[in-house]
């Protein structure tokens, strides 16, 4: 193996994920790899597959920090950048001491593994200065100086396929300066595994969450289905229901309460459908519910 001090334990990484995310074996090893390798990364993916999941546990398995940045159109050059503390520049003028770093300039100094969520949704001037660090490891700022990044520093930006807002001209450069892995909705098992993770619920509730999660991201009424997200929270509003009602079990009305609360705010309606959404949700649910043999 090459000696570098920007070599990331590629190994450890993978161990870490291993233990925490379920399945993603291959994707696991693919960013650790890339990333061992000093590449940056586009992980790209629709909301609730895993993404920050397998990032968490890979950063944590090689002993870097990691520094999270959730991409809005407020992230402007400044909040990632920093700045100069304004009561403190007034008494004691522009000193580097003053400056108040932002999450780039504290991953760049750390050697940190930068995660930008939602990177299309980062202005257009903001990513300009991240691929510019891209280019160069380094950025200067006024009156603070050179920002040169240790050798362990990379960028990993999560995007959305289903959220393609005016990124078009930007992201041809960000994908030539990184490798790109996508992270697709996971099978039905690993869902499962999943959420019987996440919620100790009973494998036949947790089943059928899962069920119903999967048919809503092809239903004819639904433009847009919900992740694993969904499931989780019918799993546990529905145990929390059945106690809240004095039950042991969640029988049918308890499972289509918590359906709706969970589901229809997280599905989007086609354009052309007239019915309500919380009717396509409970048929969803108690198609589900058939599919597996159980009312
Ligand atoms: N493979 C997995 N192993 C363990 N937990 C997972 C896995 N996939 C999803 N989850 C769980 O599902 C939820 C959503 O995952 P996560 O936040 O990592 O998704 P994401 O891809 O980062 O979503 P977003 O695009 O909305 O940021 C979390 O509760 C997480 O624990
Ligand atoms: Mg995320």
């Amino acid at each position: 193996m090459i000696k570098d001090p920007g070599r990331l334990d590629a190994v450890g990484m993978v161990r870490t994920a291993r233990e925490r995310v379920v399945a993603r074996v291959r994707e696991a090893e693919v960013v650790a790899a890339a990333l061992s390798a000093g590449r940056n990364i586009v992980l790209e993916g629709p909301p609730g597959t895993g993404k920050t999941t397998l990032l968490r546990a890979l950063a944590d398995g090689t002993g870097v920090p990691l520094v999270l940045v959730e991409g809005n159109a407020e992230l402007t050059p400044t909040r990632l950048i920093g700045h100069h503390d304004a009561s403190r520049v007034l008494t004691e003028d522009y000193r580097p001491e003053n400056f108040v770093p932002g999450p780039l300039t504290r991953a760049m100094t750390e050697g940190a593994l930068l995660y930008v969520e939602e990177f299309n949704r980062v202005p257009e001037e903001t990513m300009n200065v991240l691929l510019g660090v891209l280019s160069e490891r380094e950025m200067h700022v006024p009156r603070f100086g050179r920002v040169a990044a240790r050798p362990t520093f990379r960028l990993v930006a999560a995007m959305n396929p289903f959220d393609a807002v005016g990124t078009a001209r930007i992201t041809p450069a960000l994908y030539d300066r990184s490798c790109r892995v996508a992270m697709g909705y996971q099978d039905e098992d690993a869902e499962r595994a999943v959420v019987g993770t996440a919620t100790g619920g009973p494998v036949d509730l947790v089943a059928r969450a899962v069920r119903a999660v999967r048919i809503t991201r092809d239903h004819p009424e639904l433009r847009i289905g919900a992740s694993v997200r969904g499931a989780i929270d019918a799993v546990l509003i529905a145990g929390e229901l059945a106690t809240v009602r004095g039950q042991d079990d969640v029988d049918e009305p308890v499972g289509e309460d918590a359906a709706l609360a969970a589901l229809t705010g997280k599905v989007t309606l086609g354009d052309a459908v007239s019915r309500p959404v919380e009717q396509v949700v409970v048929d969803i649910w108690r198609q589900a519910g058939e599919e597996l043999g159980k009312a």
